[in-house]
């Protein structure tokens, strides 16, 4: 994909504003988590400028091929996953890993950890290799308040948050900036320990009360919407029963077809995901062994208006949305001139020397 001739000249305009901070082409800023975190970026931002980057990529108005995986540990994955959004002037690759092994073998060590190259799409250069732990942490959740935005009835009382790790307490956390009205938020997990932690993180957060499920069962039987976030695994033995769903609810999965029966998919009223392309490459990784069903949309076209969204309180709505570039990119822009324009992170020199070269 090229640029057109409009948006060379206005991303051109914007890279001269960079260059009042940084030498393109020979420097670049490492901005650590904790720069990520300075810039002060809030929730909203982040949401909204997810949403942008699944639109632009439902549109098909950006490159952004199915990400690549491999999967060095039992369970595990790493994936790349680059994008080009010529109209957002936002590019770079993100190298994103999930090792579920690490709780028991490594524990000193976080399960999922992602870095990201943030380019020049006018030069190809590096302008920043930021932690994208906390990006990934944040816009996670934020696809799928993107979903519930446009899917769910959004005066739901309750929600539900299957696992209590990294991005259960971050869901939890983002979850009232979308549902407004809750009342009662179910966490489940299969340690007691980190249903106490995510509440001990996030009630100061939120309004509403969050409450221990007594099991899995009554999560699911008591929400209106539900969000899960548990290991995907290759071959899933799903905990959720079909006659513990029902109809009116908004279930949102950040974890491929890990946590429920495979009829809860094919009875859905509207089945979205955010990638046609990357979930039928997961098809080929194993990762749906009972296929997937009829599809919807994608979660940019519900966000965008192009399908058919939510038409009565009694449907059953599945989102299935497995992360995209596209969100990394836009959130990393915003990042990027934010931490350029406040100084933050270290300038360091690009190990391409041009006298080498020319
Ligand atoms: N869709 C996306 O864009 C996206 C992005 C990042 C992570 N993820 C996925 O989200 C999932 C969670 O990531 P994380 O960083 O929060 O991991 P994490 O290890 O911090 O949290 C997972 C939680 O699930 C719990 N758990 C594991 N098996 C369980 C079971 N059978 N029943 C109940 N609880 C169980 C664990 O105790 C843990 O608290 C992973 O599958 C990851 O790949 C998706």
């Amino acid at each position: 994909m090229v640029y057109t001739k409009e948006q060379m000249e206005k991303n051109d305009a914007i890279r001269n504003e960079y260059k009042k901070y940084l030498n393109i082409g020979h420097e670049f800023i490492y901005l650590s988590e904790q720069d990520c975190i300075d810039t002060g970026t809030t929730d909203m931002e982040i949401i909204e400028a997810t949403e942008q980057g699944m639109i632009d990529y439902s549109k098909k108005i950006l490159e952004m091929p199915a990400k690549i995986g491999i999967h060095p540990m039992p369970d595990c994955l790493m994936h790349a996953m680059p994008a080009n959004l010529p109209d957002q002037y936002a590019c770079g690759i993100k190298w994103g890993s999930n090792f579920p092994t690490n709780k028991t073998m490594y524990p000193d060590v976080i399960p999922t950890n992602c870095q990201i190259i943030y380019n020049d799409a006018l030069t190809g250069h590096m302008m920043a290799l930021m932690d994208a732990s906390w990006i990934t942490k944040v816009r996670t959740p934020a696809t799928a308040l993107v979903g519930i935005k446009h899917a769910a009835n959004l005066k739901a009382k309750t929600f539900g948050m299957i696992g209590c790790g990294i991005q259960g307490k971050s869901n939890v956390r983002m979850v009232e900036n979308i549902l407004k009205e809750l009342e009662t938020i179910y966490v489940y997990d299969m340690y007691e320990s980190a249903m106490d932690a995510l509440i001990a993180e996030d009630q100061p957060q939120v309004k509403a009360r969050i409450v221990k499920a007594e099991s899995l069962e009554q999560l699911v039987r008591s929400c209106d919407v539900i969000v899960s976030a548990l290991p995907i695994v290759h071959s899933p033995n799903p905990p959720v029963k079909a006659e513990w769903v029902h109809k009116g609810q908004t279930i949102v999965c950040l974890d491929c077809h890990t946590v429920y029966e495979d009829a809860v998919y094919k009875s859905a009223d509207k089945y979205y995901v955010d990638s046609i392309e990357q979930h039928e490459l997961l098809i080929g990784y194993g990762y749906y062994p009972h296929g997937l069903p009829k599809i919807t949309g994608e979660t940019g076209e519900l966000a965008a208006g192009t399908v058919p969204k939510r038409e009565s309180d009694d449907e059953l709505i599945v989102v299935n949305n497995v992360g995209m570039a596209s969100e990394d990119m836009m959130c990393a822009k915003i990042i990027f001139e934010r931490a350029l324009k406040m100084g933050l992170g270290v300038k360091l020199p690009l190990w391409t020397s041009t006298k080498g070269l020319l």
